[in-house]
């Protein structure tokens, strides 16, 4: 009696868990930060960060750090007063799931001192 119930709630839990290992939900608050830094995490300027493929204990340590005062910015202090722990959470899984950008750093350029 229990092998006919047993196996396939044990089969469709594991499909649930590998589905959502590769497709994270949107979390709800990603449009306020896509502005800056892309809903991919590839930043629309230069001067914003990449943040596709960043650890994710990074990302939420960084975001805790804007939001305690412990990592001053005006412009990503202004963004993290309203994010919960767990919209950090879900912020942090979105943009560390993302794929990196290839970047190669380029020594001739502006940054390089021509
Ligand atoms: C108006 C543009 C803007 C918006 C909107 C914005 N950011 Fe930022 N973000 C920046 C800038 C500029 C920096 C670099 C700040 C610094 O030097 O500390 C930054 C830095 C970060 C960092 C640290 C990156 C690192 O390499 O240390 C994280 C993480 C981050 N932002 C996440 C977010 C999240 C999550 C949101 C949405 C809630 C968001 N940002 C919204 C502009 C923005």
């Amino acid at each position: 009696m229990s092998m006919k119930i047993i196996v396939p709630a044990v089969l469709s839990l594991a499909a649930f868990a590998s589905a959502h290992a590769d497709t994270p939900a949107k979390p709800d608050k990603l449009v306020v930060c896509a502005a800056c830094h892309g809903e991919n995490g590839v930043a629309l300027q230069p001067i914003y960060p990449n943040l596709a493929g960043q650890q994710d204990s990074y990302i939420e340590h960084a975001l805790h750090a804007y939001k305690s005062g412990e990592r001053k910015n005006p412009i990503m202090g202004a963004q993290v007063g309203t994010l919960s722990d767990v919209d950090i959470q879900q912020l942090a899984a979105w943009f560390s799931q993302q794929p990196a950008k290839d970047y190669v750093p380029d020594i001739d350029g502006p940054v390089g001192g021509k």
